[in-house]
């Protein structure tokens, strides 16, 4: 038995959490700063970094606390190192070094996007957590769908992804942060937006879904953006943007848009899927807790039997969780870290 402690600060979520041989969850403590930066309509980074330092201690403390461990029973440390924002990442990778050197522990550092994607196959072993069914779920296609990223990848390992296809522009969080702006709901717009489109006809405006040229995988959403900021401003590009509170049918709106994204996510996809003949899809990262992405990409899949996974929407969000899962697969593989471990944007 193998319990590792993974800790995750690139971003705007501290996380800590303890995970025993790579899937069965012991604790998982996440502070969101999502409240600090809703005024801002995105993350800052210099607020992001010094809430950091506030939470680093007292999420890890709650993280050992409700597993009811004690540091020494810890047999490793995973850290994400990388990709993320440096100034928030230097705080969970400086307490994971400090932690390592003092108790003298095996440091892990750990791909966030490598660790989101690991994350999806985490439950899949049903009632029988003893079983490590992660390595049987290889090759896979994995679409990484958060706000930072929206790339379509092939997986031959947990840290050999090949990428396939990738954002022109935003990312597929990134527009729905920006076009909930435009309508006047709460940061972070996804969960805003998906509870909205509930209310709305997704077929009522038919914005633009890119698509890109035959054989090229690949996403671009900053034109749908614009066209929902057009259709706002009544079709009269140089017309102001009204209110939220003047916007007709904001539902509809926020439905449209909805499933202009989920059309285009289904459709590389699968069409990568094919190209490669790959048979599962790992769907990760914050949009995948999107439940029309989920409920689509499923059916979709069905249809040409490719099996879709999605990991439960706690974990498709940054967390700890994916951090230490994944650590304990490089801890076993030996691939361990020494105390130069940096953080890095890419
Ligand atoms: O993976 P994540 O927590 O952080 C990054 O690494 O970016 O993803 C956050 C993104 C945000 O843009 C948020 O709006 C989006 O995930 N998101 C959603 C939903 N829940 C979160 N997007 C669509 N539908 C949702 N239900
Ligand atoms: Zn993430």
């Amino acid at each position: 038995m193998t319990l590792v402690l993974g800790i995750e600060s690139s971003c705007d979520e501290t996380a800590a959490a303890v995970v025993r041989d790579g899937r069965e969850v012991l604790s998982s403590s996440i502070h969101s700063q999502a409240a600090q930066h809703a005024v801002y309509g995105g993350v800052v980074p210099e607020l992001a970094g010094r809430s950091h330092l506030r939470q680093i201690l007292p999420v890890l403390d709650e993280a050992l606390a409700s597993a009811s461990l004690e540091l020494d029973q810890i047999d490793a440390i995973a850290v994400t190192s990388r990709p993320g924002l440096v100034g928030s990442l230097l705080v969970g990778l400086s307490t994971a070094k400090a932690l390592a050197f003092a108790r003298n522990l095996p440091l892990i550092g750990v791909h966030h996007i490598q660790a989101h994607v690991y994350a999806a196959t985490m439950e899949q072993a049903g009632s029988d957590p003893s079983r490590d069914v992660s390595k049987a779920l290889l090759p896979a296609l994995a679409l990484v769908v958060s706000g930072g990223h929206t790339s379509l990848y092939e997986v031959r390992d947990w840290t050999d992804l090949v990428e396939l296809g990738t954002t022109l522009d935003d990312a597929a969080g990134e527009a729905f942060d920006k076009v909930a702006w435009l309508l006047g709901l709460e940061y972070p717009g996804g969960p805003s937006i998906s509870k909205l489109a509930r209310e709305g006809n997704p077929k009522a405006v038919s914005f633009p879904r890119y698509s890109p040229s035959k054989g090229q995988i690949g996403f671009s959403f900053s034109g749908l953006k614009t066209s929902v900021l057009y259709h706002l401003r009544g079709g009269d590009a140089l017309a102001p943007t009204p209110a939220p509170e003047d916007i007709e049918n904001r539902a509809d709106v926020a439905a449209s848009f909805q499933e202009a994204v989920v059309d285009a996510l289904v459709k590389q996809s699968l069409r990568a899927a094919r190209m490669r003949g790959l048979e599962t899809l790992l769907v990760a990262g914050g949009v995948a807790c999107n439940a029309r992405l989920r409920e689509r990409m499923t059916s979709a899949g069905e249809d040409m039997g490719l099996r879709v996974l999605f990991p439960s929407p706690a974990y498709c969000t940054d967390n700890a969780v994916m951090i230490a899962g994944l650590g304990y697969q490089l801890f076993r593989a030996g691939r361990l870290d020494d105390l130069q471990l940096d953080a890095s944007p890419r």
